[in-house]
């Protein structure tokens, strides 16, 4: 199963700073067939809060139209990227991972409202990982950079210790579902209280997740429909049904964050 590319939708959302632009960043004086040779870097702006608050933010990302799974921002990203920025003052000063982070939209706006953030993809995916990095940049926001592959236990997973952790579209691939639970729930277990945070298209996984979540010694503490929460101009743009959940150790010592 693949993820909705329902982006070329998004890009045309406007918000209260600007509208989210596309920026061929190298298509001044090319031909189109040159053009088709060259990887389509755009620079998207995702805005946060609106005037009547009293910090609104933009975050730029980098993407890559041509590239794979890691260099789009996905809808699940921005709506669990908004969901951050809605619930900000529980990530003020808080440890934060996000795993799949691909173009690391919700992890950026974590980063921004306070968070102390590591953004990580698979390890092998280099080119997501360098544009992790160029992305924390052009925010001039500080981030962990990291490779972890669910399911994998590199020495560096262990000195994790997250509050939160976040994964836009990381349910997508149903052969992957156990690995990325196993670091979900090691994770949980390394940070006593700690919460997984994840936006999913609720295809037909949903029993399958929570299936998984009984197995792995989950729980769901909130599920939530996209456009419970969603400003409706962002909502506006999202296709499919996306949903949000917050997931917790089911050893009834959690507590909520
Ligand atoms: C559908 S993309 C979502 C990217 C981003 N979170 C978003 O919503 O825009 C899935 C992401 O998971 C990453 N990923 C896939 N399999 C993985 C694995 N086994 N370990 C770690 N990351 C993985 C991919 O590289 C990609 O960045």
């Amino acid at each position: 199963m693949v993820p909705q590319k329902s982006k070329l939708l998004l890009l045309s959302i406007g918000c209260q700073l600007g509208k989210i632009g596309v920026f061929p960043t190298d298509m001044e004086g090319g031909h189109s067939s040159e053009l088709a040779e060259k990887p389509m870097t755009t620079i998207s702006r995702h805005c946060f809060g609106d005037d009547s608050e009293e910090s609104p933010f933009s975050i730029s990302i980098i993407e890559n139209m041509k590239e794979d799974y890691g260099l789009f921002v996905w809808p699940c990203s921005i709506v669990l990227a908004e969901y951050v920025w809605q619930q900000r003052l529980r990530f003020s000063g808080a440890s934060v991972i996000e795993l799949g982070a691909g173009t690391s939209l919700p992890g950026l706006v974590a980063a921004k409202v306070g968070a102390n953030v590591t953004l990580t993809d698979a390890s092998d995916r280099t080119e997501v990982l360098d544009n992790m990095k160029k992305v924390c940049d052009l925010n001039k926001l500080k981030c962990n950079v990291m490779g972890l592959t669910w399911g994998v236990w590199d020495a560096s997973i262990f000195s994790l210790h997250p509050k939160v952790i976040l994964g836009a579209d990381v349910l997508y691939d149903t052969t992957a579902f156990d690995d990325l639970f196993a670091t979900v729930t090691f994770l949980l277990q390394n940070s006593p209280g700690s919460v997984f945070i994840t936006t999913y298209h609720n295809r037909s996984g949903h029993h399958l997740i929570s299936f998984l979540m009984a197995k792995w010694g989950l729980k769901c503490l909130k599920l939530l429909d996209v456009f419970s929460f969603m400003p409706s101009d962002k909502a506006s743009g999202l296709s499919g049904n996306i949903q949000l959940t917050e997931i917790v150790l089911n050893n009834g010592h959690t507590k909520y964050l």
